[in-house]
């Protein structure tokens, strides 16, 4: 088997390791990843990965002084051999995996469309990443947007929920909606959810770079694009909230100090500026938070019913996805090698907006 090995400390230093595959305990399936999804989120795995705990999913033991790890991907793969009563080899799955041409799970909590890994150091994790859906028992339909799964979905479902937030606190008055880093695939999603699934009657405005400026316009889900530097187009005067997928702090202060007290909400969503979180500091408007998707989606679960919002934001992603499929061109990248090359492509934004990679470890 093969892997992909991040250095935690130099994200930019990689090693592809090759093994020989152990032999399964009873219980246990071997999982044979066949393609995942690349984007600037998988960094932000990296990033945050000591705080909310990514890189536990897939702990590597070092022995050559490097502190490695394992990014998570969202991906498509099957099982190829299972010493698990109720799950057979054959069976296709979706979900959170290693950049890795296999992986080892104890599936549990046995439904007919999901499992648990239910494996001892996974448990103290965030558990929405432990389930994995197996998609012989889920709708037809979803077998057809295999692709869209891996490298849309997880961004448009927090584009969704980031929308739905919004509407649920009546947009604390504010008549503008900015997008920092709108050409993300989050940052777009959520412009176009904002348009298409809120009753928001004020204006969205993005923030992106010069170079992925035509990207958003062609997108069509902004009445006002502004590059960074250029914050002072914005109008001021107008109460306006502030979501942020860049984690850029000198653009937040910007803004902050341009929109003044009418900054009436900051919420930090993600880093795609990754290396340039600093430069924060004091600021006035409202004091800035960081996005907790989970507390919506439980908020929603209980006025709505359990799993609703992800059936609406599926929904919704779907048609997104497929009004999208002209601006953005999914691209298949081959073996270990493409992946590693990718990973550092995406670590110095050298992947435009437009292409959507996935990484196809299949032989
Ligand atoms: N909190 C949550 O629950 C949650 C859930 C999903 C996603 N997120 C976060 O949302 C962010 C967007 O993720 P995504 O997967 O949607 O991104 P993506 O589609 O890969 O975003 C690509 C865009 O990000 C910017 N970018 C990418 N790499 C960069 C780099 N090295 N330096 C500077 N800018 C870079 C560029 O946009 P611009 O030129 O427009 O800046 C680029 O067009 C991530 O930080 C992700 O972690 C958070």
């Amino acid at each position: 088997m093969q892997e992909l090995l991040i250095d935690r400390d130099n994200y930019r230093n990689t090693k592809i390791v090759e093994s020989e595959s152990r032999p399964l305990a009873d219980g246990e399936v071997r999982v044979a990843i066949d393609k995942y999804g690349l984007t600037a989120n998988n960094v932000s795995y990296a990033v945050s990965g000591d705080m909310i705990g990514y890189w536990k999913y897939y702990p590597v033991s070092s022995d050559d002084g490097v502190n490695w790890g394992k990014v998570p991907v969202w991906g498509m793969a099957d099982i190829v051999e299972s010493k698990c009563d109720g799950v057979e080899a054959g069976e296709r799955i979706y979900g959170f995996l290693p950049m890795a041409s296999e992986v080892i799970m104890r599936p549990g909590k046995l439904k007919a469309a999901s499992f648990v890994d239910v494996a001892e150091h996974r448990q103290p994790l965030p558990e929405l990443y432990n389930g994995y859906n197996r998609t012989a028992g889920e709708p037809a339909l979803y077998k057809t947007l295999e692709n869209e799964r891996c490298l849309l979905f997880p961004l448009f479902v927090t584009g969704y929920v980031l929308a739905d937030f919004l509407e649920d606190n009546n947009y604390w008055g504010a008549e503008q909606v900015l997008i920092g880093s709108v050409s993300s695939k989050t940052g777009f999603g959520m412009a176009a959810f904002v348009n298409s699934e809120t009753d928001f009657g004020g204006r969205i405005i993005g923030l992106t770079s010069p170079g992925n400026k035509a990207f958003v316009e062609s997108l069509g889900d902004c009445h006002q694009v502004v590059t960074y530097g250029n914050e002072a187009e914005i109008d001021p005067s107008k109460k306006s909230v502030y979501v942020d997928m860049s984690g850029n702090g000198e653009l937040r202060n910007r803004l902050h100090n341009h929109l003044g007290e009418n900054m009436v909400r900051s919420i930090g969503v993600g880093a795609t500026h990754w290396e340039e979180r600093r430069g924060g500091g004091d600021m006035p408007g409202a004091k800035p938070e960081f996005f907790f998707a989970p507390a919506q989606i439980g908020k929603r679960n209980k006025d709505w019913g359990p799993g609703v919002l992800f059936q609406k934001a599926y929904a919704a992603g779907a048609q997104l996805a497929a009004r999208t499929s002209d601006n953005l061109d999914v691209e298949f990248l081959n073996g270990m090698e493409a992946a590693r090359d990718i990973w550092i492509e995406t670590l110095d934004n050298k992947v435009s907006p437009k292409r959507g990679i996935m990484v196809s470890l299949k032989g």
